[in-house]
């Protein structure tokens, strides 16, 4: 099993990697990104980190290999190709203020994935993250089930950790959905929030389930306010249990940005919704009973995403 990993020499990429190679099921992790010049220095900041992370190999007891490259020759015949390449979140900035500088570089990272890799599967991680998934999709020329975004398996984490934390309990019992776009209008379904099959609605009060769920939508701006930046560890995380579910053929049932065709009423839209994820990627959309004011708030989440679907096509034409 080969993955490649674009975007490797920053902080989301890297922790994607090593998350990758912890979980100790692929032979080879190839990590890519630009090279950078420092005081007149040409450096290669995926090479570093890759060499460093595969030194952690006889102490996490992992036998992936990381390399890092700053060219696409070495990716050639990935199984999955995941992209963190972009820009993040500064002090102040939506995700959306991201639109334009990271469409250019999801774009250029998408045509060189597919031209070495045509039967991979591409995991985008770029925000805005529907967006970029859209731009992947348009722009790698490949089929929208190889095309998946991550985003929900990051935002049921933070929601499921939150809960248990109120509940004192092991996060390992708390089972989450989220749907919706990658931003601040995403839509955790409380009603489908068990700890052990029990309905969460039996275990929290509704004012304190209310606020959970305002912590979750803002969780990636969380960071930006108490560190300045972007959270790299839970996304690297996340984007680690959907590439392993792809390369082994899992069929997992998983929260992430797909292309829909008609489900929930939505069409023409990279939007969270769960899937059944496996070998050759989005096996299915899993549609599940939502009520008026669910489906309401999914629809309100669905228009800001395809606002960004809109600018995109203003920019690029795609
Ligand atoms: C977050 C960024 C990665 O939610 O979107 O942390």
């Amino acid at each position: 099993m080969k993955i490649t990993v674009v975007g490797a020499g920053g902080n989301v990429g890297s922790a994607v990697a090593l998350a990758i190679a912890q979980r100790d099921f692929a032979q080879e992790v190839v990590a890519v990104d630009i090279q950078v010049t420092r005081d007149g220095r040409t450096l290669e900041p995926a090479k570093g980190r890759a060499l460093d992370q595969w030194q952690t190999s006889p102490l996490h007891l992992f036998d992936t290999y990381l390399h890092g490259t700053t060219g696409y020759e070495a990716t050639a015949g990935s199984d999955v190709c995941v992209i963190t390449a972009g820009v993040p979140r500064g002090p102040g900035m939506s995700r959306d203020d991201l639109l334009e500088t990271n469409a250019g570089i999801v774009k250029g990272v998408a045509e060189q994935l597919a031209r070495h890799s045509p039967d991979t599967v591409i995991v985008v991680v770029s925000n805005p993250l529907d967006a970029m998934t859209y731009v992947a999709y348009r722009t790698s020329g490949l089929p929208p089930e190889r095309v998946v975004g991550m985003a929900g398996v990051l935002d049921t984490a933070r929601y499921r950790a939150f809960l248990a934390q109120e509940l004192n309990i092991s996060p390992k019992d708390v089972q989450a959905l989220i749907l919706g776009g990658h931003g601040d209008s995403m839509v955790p379904l409380p009603r489908y929030t068990t700890v052990s099959g029990i309905p969460v609605t039996q275990l929290i009060a509704k004012d304190r389930l209310d606020e959970i769920i305002r912590r979750t939508r803002f969780g990636g701006g969380e960071f930006v306010e108490i560190m300045g930046m972007s959270a790299w560890y839970a996304p690297g995380a996340a984007t680690a249990q959907m590439v392993e579910a792809i390369a082994l053929d899992q069929n997992r049932i998983l929260p992430c940005s797909a292309w829909v065709t008609g489900q929930y009423g939505l069409e023409n839209l990279f939007v969270g919704v769960p899937v059944k994820l496996g070998r050759g990627g989005i096996r299915e959309i899993v549609e599940i009973e939502l009520d008026a004011d669910e489906r309401k708030l999914l629809e309100t989440s669905a228009n800001d995403v395809r606002n960004t679907f809109e600018a995109l096509n203003r920019l690029m034409g795609l």
